[in-house]
């Protein structure tokens, strides 16, 4: 099948290598050329495990180019809108103008028969405009979420655990003629996954569009919840994580994602709750959603908490303290800065008198971009160098991992906050540390 991917950020560029290494001809397109040069040398624009070795095996079997023309795009059947939906400035809703930009550019090179599939994560009633737009030009809409997260990008892109297909219905609510034309092009695309026994859920545009921002409020509900409980031991002596691990038992809640600490992060969760809200709004069902804004507001004041802490640990001030911290990706396996936790914490001490040292396996870059005025190191003894505590923002392996023997002899004294209750407190202490956590005595 030959495929145009529109758009390649983290999304794009994981869905365009994977078609292509499942034997699909793809064209991927970009604005940005220098993206473009990367990719089409096989290069990886950003840190995502197997991405390299999937582009390199692609671009040298010829499965795979880019181009910045969208004109390329014409001549392929499918063709995947992957565009970035970040927040509006100033605003909790989303922001289209990429999704608009990319639609535009698309319309003149679509012909009958074309299906354009949108996975660009978008408010409900933004697949139905787009799919009046195409009436004229004989291509057909399916909207089609993703639910790839980094780190696991190419895990999840190649063997999903779910395919989702918005398509387009009549009056009756039955599934248009060529929506079922538009559907087996699609069902071509991903025949390895729907041989695997993937489970498919075929339906309408609106579900569709909503599947997509419900799983990642419950997602952020469930992260929020467990650290309102933190808030709860916090004041009470309990600890969180055995709390979890409780009732994590029960397999109606279960374990995953109710891993207390520093809160929710990245380019999406955050938003996607605040545009989901700023939809609801709009449709007049903002109180269906009030409790979103609760999730948002448990997930920021972890920030705050962690920056009381630390001044706490530092005898009631941190002016003029220095101070480690390990992580700067929103989460490990990652160097996505967007909405960092870590970042914002290193940000916040550093704005309120302390000198602050971030470290990061792999963000580094892009953290020195977004925040100049903060100190780097290239690991976490060198960023613990002479400090007065050491705050474990982001739970990479390596610093899970640290010696607190070794850590302890570069500070200046001996205290860790561990933001994601991932080192083991009795191991640290023995070692000569004040060990704090959220969420733990
Ligand atoms: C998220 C969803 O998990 C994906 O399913 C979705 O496709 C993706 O957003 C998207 O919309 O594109 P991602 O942003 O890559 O994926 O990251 P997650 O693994 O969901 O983690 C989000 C944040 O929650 C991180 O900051 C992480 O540290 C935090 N988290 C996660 C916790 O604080 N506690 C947990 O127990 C789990």
């Amino acid at each position: 099948m030959r495929i145009s991917v529109i758009g390649c950020g983290y999304l794009g560029a994981v869905h365009a290598a994977a078609m292509a290494s499942l034997g699909h001809d793809v064209i991927g397109i970009d604005v940005d050329a220098d993206k473009v040069v990367s990719l089409a040398a096989g290069r990886a624009p950003f840190f995502e495990p197997g991405l390299p070795e999937l582009l390199t095996g692609s671009v040298s079997s010829g499965h795979l180019t880019f181009s910045t023309d969208m004109a390329d795009a014409a001549g392929a059947r499918v063709h995947f809108i992957c565009v970035g939906t970040p927040q509006k400035r100033g605003e909790f809703g989303a922001d289209l103008t990429h999704v608009e930009q990319a639609f535009a550019m698309l319309l003149p090179h679509l012909t009958e028969g074309d299906v354009v599939v949108g996975k660009s994560t978008v408010p409900v009633g933004t697949a139905e405009a787009l799919a009046e737009r195409l009436e004229d030009t004989g291509a057909t809409l399916i909207w089609n979420p993703e639910f790839l997260r980094e780190g696991f990008a190419v895990q999840d892109t190649l063997h999903p655990d779910r395919l989702v297909y918005g398509l387009p219905t009549g009056t009756a609510g039955q599934i248009t003629e060529a929506g079922e034309k538009a559907r087996q092009a699609l069902d071509e695309v991903y025949s390895v996954s729907l041989s695997d026994g993937t489970p498919l859920v075929v339906t309408d545009y609106a579900t569709a569009q909503l599947v997509k921002v419900a799983a990642n409020s419950f997602l952020a509900t469930k992260i929020s919840f467990i650290n309102a409980m933190s808030e709860l031991c916090e004041a009470t002596g309990a600890d969180v994580t055995r709390l979890a691990d409780a009732i994590g038992y029960d397999e109606r809640i279960g374990r995953r994602f109710l891993n207390a600490g520093l809160g929710f992060g990245g380019g999406c969760l955050p938003k996607d709750i605040r545009a989901f809200m700023a939809r609801a709004g709009e449709l007049g069902v903002d109180q269906a959603l009030s409790f979103l804004r609760e999730v948002d507001a448990i997930n920021m004041r972890r920030r705050v908490r962690m920056v009381d802490l630390a001044r706490e640990m530092c005898s009631g001030s941190i002016v003029g303290r220095r101070i480690a911290v390990l992580g700067a990706a929103f989460k490990p396996m990652s160097d996505d800065v967007r909405d960092s936790p870590a970042l914002s914490v290193a940000a916040q001490m550093q704005l309120q008198g302390a000198h602050v040292t971030v470290t990061d396996p792999q963000a580094i870059d892009n953290a020195r971009l977004k925040w100049p005025d903060l100190r780097f190191a290239p690991t976490a003894l060198e960023a613990a160098e002479g400090a007065d505590v050491v705050l474990l923002a982001t739970e990479w392996a390596e610093y899970r991992e640290l010696d607190p023997v070794v850590l302890g002899k570069v500070v200046n004294a001996r205290r860790m906050l561990d933001g994601r209750n991932v080192l083991d407190p009795a191991t640290w202490r023995q070692a000569g540390w004040t060990y704090r956590a959220l969420g733990r005595p």
